[in-house]
């Protein structure tokens, strides 16, 4: 039976962490395994009203930071670990990380200690990969009318400098997004291969 492995996929705005997750999907599928694609918010009715809550400047990031870690709770116990039970490789784009980072980012009085306290009840994913871009790089890939509250370089200056204190701390492996597709993508699945190769999962040649 395949072994499984809970990978998540995690970084700045705009790092690529969507097309990275979908990148490593589709390269997984191919060595043969099965994989379980999914992305924080996630699809419940959290999520959803997560989504929009993150364009409206008047919910304050406690808020956030609460509905976060409930959508977080029903992702991983309804969805990621049933997946990880049924065998299936899980890829999440952003998680557990994210929140500790943007909200303790926005608000002196939230601590990451409390963040993590919240989100106790969510699984540890084996592997963390954090997706490093300088934010001004980032943005300029972005269509401006889309952007989110958080998105302006001095906030995403502060969250670049968290992620890559506690990707450090925290022994996820970072890797710095501004050269090409194609480069970025063979250093991720290189990574993902050497782990899974360690845990004696087989994939095909
Ligand atoms: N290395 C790269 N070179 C050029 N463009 C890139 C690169 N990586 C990602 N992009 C493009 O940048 C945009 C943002 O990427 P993506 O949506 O994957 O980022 P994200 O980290 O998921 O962003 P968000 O925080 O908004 O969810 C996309 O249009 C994507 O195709
Ligand atoms: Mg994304």
């Amino acid at each position: 039976m395949q072994q499984t492995l809970f990978i998540v996929i995690d970084g700045i705005d705009g790092a690529g962490s969507t097309l990275h997750s979908k990148l490593l999907a589709g390269f997984l599928s191919l060595k043969g395994l099965k994989i379980h694609l999914t992305q924080e918010p996630s699809n419940s009715e959290i999520g959803k009203l997560l989504r929009n809550f993150l364009k409206d400047d008047k919910i304050p990031p406690s808020t956030d930071a609460l509905l976060f870690a409930a959508d977080r709770d029903l992702h991983y116990r309804n969805e990621i670990k049933m997946k990880l039970e049924e065998g299936y490789i899980v890829i999440s784009d952003r998680y557990i990380e994210s929140s500790i980072i943007y909200q303790s980012c926005q608000s002196e009085k939230i601590t990451i200690e409390w963040v993590k306290n919240l989100n106790k009840f969510a699984g540890k994913p084996d592997l963390t990969i954090i997706l490093d871009i300088d934010p001004k790089m980032s943005l300029a890939r972005k269509n401006q009318k889309d952007l989110e509250k958080f998105e302006d370089i001095s906030f995403l200056e502060q969250v670049r400098k968290l992620y890559i204190t506690r990707a450090k701390e925290e022994g996820y492996f970072i890797i710095n997004t501004d050269d090409i597709i194609e480069l970025v993508q063979e250093k991720i699945q290189q990574f993902v291969l050497n782990k899974l190769k360690v845990k004696g999962i087989q994939v095909k040649e």
